[in-house]
């Protein structure tokens, strides 16, 4: 009986990326030295001003609880800055401040899903989003992600059913990078809205756009009364740790979702929002100058990938992931990073972590040194030689 536990967490997995950096430490602690390239994390530090405006709220008592759903001034400075980027309109009230983007797709998905629902993911898709759906009891139904773009839209139509409640949709998205284009997005907006279904828009590197922007499908005709935007601080100010996430949604739904904050995580941490709105108030330069460098990173990590034997690495437009077909080599994706990780000291992510979409692809994140990312294809170089 003491080791039996819900069926809800039976089946839970730990990220790849987690546990691929578990390994690689541990290969550390031996003396190996490794070249990580699988952590999702901008190599930046905090802004400067953020920093330290949090470290004076910090001194100035800034310690203690606060609404769940956020400060209001922080409510406020979201609703004015997404809707700014976006085109769009929101208040205060349509926005659930969370310790990160993971609690508002946590529990955007718990406050709309029953036992049985049907969700479609995109395949390869970040793995929390299956975790989630079948947290809330409901079903996961992984639709083909192509490499640079969006869901297969003739997938898509076929797999969506009375059931289908949700439909999950990343753009930049993890793993591949990849940016849904405008026509995309109202092909997908058109079946959502037949299906009368909503959808959770995933944007948390809305602002890591290399080539234009990344459009939104919540101002499409009919799509904001359905559709919560994600997004947060972790990506675009370089904030992983500050725990800073949120989600867009129409205000009865927030309403909810502000309610499954006050019973969990009661509320995110005072000085982290305080930080939050000086990142939104203040110069966006380091937003800026951080794209720039991700944008130059990509343009020189495709062509040295390419240029490996059997290896081909479309240009992904946003975030600062590469997802490179190493099919031609025969193994399992799950082979060849274990191979690489062992017998080369780099450490990446293999494709299947991200479904079975994602077989046949590693996901590198170039969200490192340029001298690690060098150093790194050339160890892939030789390993794959070996072969
Ligand atoms: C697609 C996607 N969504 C959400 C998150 C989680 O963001 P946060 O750290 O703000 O919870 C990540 C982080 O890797 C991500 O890649």
């Amino acid at each position: 009986m003491l080791d039996t536990f819900a069926s809800r967490v039976t089946f839970l997995e730990s990220e790849g990326a987690y546990a691929v950096l578990a390994r690689a430490k541990a290969l550390e602690a031996q003396g190996r030295n490794i070249i990580h390239l699988e952590i999702g994390q901008p190599d930046f530090p905090t802004p400067a001003h953020v920093a330290q405006a949090g470290s004076d709220a910090i001194l100035g008592g800034h310690t203690r609880y606060t609404p769940p759903a956020g400060a209001l001034d922080l409510r406020a400075a979201i609703a004015e800055a997404a809707g700014r980027q976006r085109s769009m309109q929101f208040g205060p009230e349509e926005v659930v401040v969370g310790p990160g983007a993971k609690p508002a797709i946590f529990f955007s998905a718990l406050a709309l899903l029953e036992p049985g629902d049907e969700v479609i993911i995109p395949d390869p898709g970040f793995p929390s989003y299956t975790a989630t759906v079948k947290v809330a009891g409901a079903v996961p139904v992984p639709v083909r992600l192509h490499e640079m773009r969006s869901l297969d839209l003739d997938e898509l139509r076929a797999r969506l059913s009375p059931r289908t409640r949700l439909i999950l949709l990343n753009s930049p998205s993890n793993p591949t990078g990849g940016v849904t284009t405008q026509a995309e997005l109202e092909q997908i907006a058109d079946l959502a809205r037949r299906a009368n279904a909503w959808v959770l828009s995933d944007e948390i590197y809305s602002q890591l756009v290399f080539d234009g922007s990344a459009p939104t499908i919540a101002n499409l005709p009919g799509m904001r009364e359905r559709t919560i935007i994600v997004d947060g601080f972790s990506k675009t100010y370089a904030m992983t740790g500050w725990r800073l996430g949120y989600g867009i949604m129409p205000k009865k739904l927030a309403e909810r979702v502000e309610l499954l904050l006050t019973h969990s995580v009661g509320c995110t941490a005072d000085f982290s929002q305080v930080a939050a709105i000086a990142a939104l108030h203040g110069d966006q330069d380091t937003v800026r100058a951080m794209c720039d460098s991700f944008h130059e990173r990509r343009d020189r990590i495709v062509p040295l990938l390419n240029s490996l034997p059997g290896v081909r690495c479309a240009l992904p437009q946003g975030a600062f992931y590469v997802f490179p077909d190493v099919s031609s080599y025969g193994l399992s994706s799950k082979q060849l990073a274990d191979y690489l990780l062992d017998q080369a000291g780099v450490a990446l992510l293999a494709g299947s972590d991200f479904g079975r979409g994602g077989e046949g692809y590693l996901r590198i994140s170039y969200a490192t040194a340029w001298e690690q990312i060098v150093e790194g294809v050339e160890r892939i170089r030789q390993a794959l030689a070996r072969l």
